[in-house]
C-alpha cells in the first residue's frame, strides 16, 4: 500500500514537471514568434518614406522648459512652424523674448513664462497660468538642463544640488502638473531630453551624469506605469544626444573622439523622434550598438 501511494505521488509531480516544461516551452516559442514579427514590422517600415511616419501636431500645445536659448529656443521655432501653440519658460528674459520675436516674424503662436523650474511651487503656479491662458499642454518637452564641468570635490554642495533640481526634480513637478490632463484626454506626450551622460560616467561631470541617469530611469519608468495603466494616448520619448556644440552649458567640454554635434542637426533629429513617437532617441544613432554592449 505505501509503496503504491508513494509511486502516485511520483507520478503526479511527474505531470506537474511536465506541465511546468511546457508552459515555458510555448512561452518561448511565442516570444519568438513575436520577435520575428517585429523585426519583419521595423524592417517594412524602414522602407516607407519618413513623411508618412511623422504624426500632425498642429493642433497641440507644445511647453518647452529652457526655451530661452540653445535647443530649447530651435525647437520652440520648430514646433510654431508647424503650426502649434508653443508656451515657453525659462529664467532668462531676453532669451524668453528674443524666442518670442523669431516665433512672431514667422506668424507663430508664443506664450513665455518667466519660471525658475527649480522652485516646485513656482512650477504649479506657472502651470495654472498657462492652463487658463493657453490651454492644456499636449506636449511637454522637459528640456531645461545645467552642467558645470569641475572634478567632484570641487564643487560645493549648493552647486550639486543646483544640478540635481534643474536638470532631475524638474521634471517631477512638471510632469505632476500637466499629465493629468494628459490622461483626463487619453492625448499627450511627454519629452525627456536626457543625455548619452545618462549611461556613462564622465570626468568632471558627476552631478550632470547622476541627474540624467535619474532622468533616463524616470522617464522608462514612467512610460511603463502609462502602458501598465492603459494610457496608449500618451506617448514618452526619451532623447539623448552626445554633447552639443555652440550651446552655453557645454562650452567648456571637449570631445577626443566624436566631433561635437550641432545643435541643428540634433533639433531635426529631436523633432523627428517626436514626431514618430520614438521611445528612445539616441544622437548619433551609432551610440546604439555601443550602449548594448555596454549593458
Ligand atoms: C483640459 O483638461 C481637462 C481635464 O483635466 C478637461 O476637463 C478640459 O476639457 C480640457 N480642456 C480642453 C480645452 O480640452
Ligand atoms: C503617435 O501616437 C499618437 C497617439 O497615440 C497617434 O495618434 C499617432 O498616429 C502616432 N503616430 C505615429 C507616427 O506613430
Amino acid at each position: 500500500m505505501a509503496i503504491k501511494l508513494n509511486s502516485f505521488i511520483n507520478l503526479s509531480h511527474l505531470v506537474y514537471l511536465t506541465s511546468q516544461w511546457l508552459e515555458i516551452i510555448v512561452r518561448f516559442i511565442y516570444s519568438l514568434i513575436l520577435i520575428i514579427y517585429y523585426w519583419c514590422e521595423s524592417i517594412m517600415f524602414s522602407f516607407i518614406p519618413e513623411r508618412y511616419l511623422t504624426k500632425d501636431v498642429s493642433k497641440e500645445t507644445v511647453l518647452i522648459t529652457g526655451g530661452g536659448n540653445g535647443i530649447g529656443m530651435q525647437l520652440a521655432v520648430k514646433f510654431a512652424r508647424k503650426g502649434c501653440k508653443v508656451v515657453i519658460w525659462d529664467i532668462d528674459e531676453c532669451g524668453l523674448r528674443l524666442t518670442q520675436k523669431v516665433i512672431n516674424e514667422l506668424h507663430g503662436k508664443c506664450w513665455t513664462y518667466i519660471c525658475d523650474i527649480r522652485d516646485r511651487k513656482k512650477v504649479y503656479e506657472t502651470a495654472k497660468l498657462v492652463k487658463c491662458e493657453v490651454g492644456n499642454v499636449t506636449i511637454l518637452i522637459n528640456n531645461a538642463g545645467f552642467a558645470d564641468k569641475k572634478l567632484f570635490l570641487d564643487k560645493n554642495d549648493e552647486e550639486i544640488l543646483r544640478t540635481l533640481e534643474i536638470n532631475t526634480h524638474s521634471h517631477f513637478w512638471t510632469c505632476k502638473a500637466f499629465l493629468p490632463d494628459m490622461m483626463a484626454q487619453n492625448h499627450g506626450h511627454i519629452v525627456s531630453i536626457a543625455s548619452l551622460a545618462g549611461y556613462a560616467g564622465i570626468v568632471g561631470l558627476s552631478d550632470y551624469c547622476a541627474s540624467k541617469f535619474a532622468v533616463v530611469g524616470f522617464t522608462e519608468s514612467l512610460r511603463m506605469e502609462l502602458l501598465a495603466q492603459n494610457y496608449n494616448g500618451i506617448k514618452v520619448t526619451e532623447i539623448s544626444p552626445y554633447f552639443l556644440h555652440n550651446t552655453k552649458m557645454f562650452s567648456g567640454v571637449q570631445s577626443r573622439i566624436l566631433p561635437i554635434l550641432k545643435c541643428e542637426t540634433v533639433c531635426e533629429r529631436i523633432l523627428f523622434a517626436i514626431l514618430c513617437n520614438k521611445s528612445i532617441a539616441y544622437i548619433p544613432y551609432g551610440f546604439r550598438p555601443l550602449l548594448t554592449l555596454k549593458s
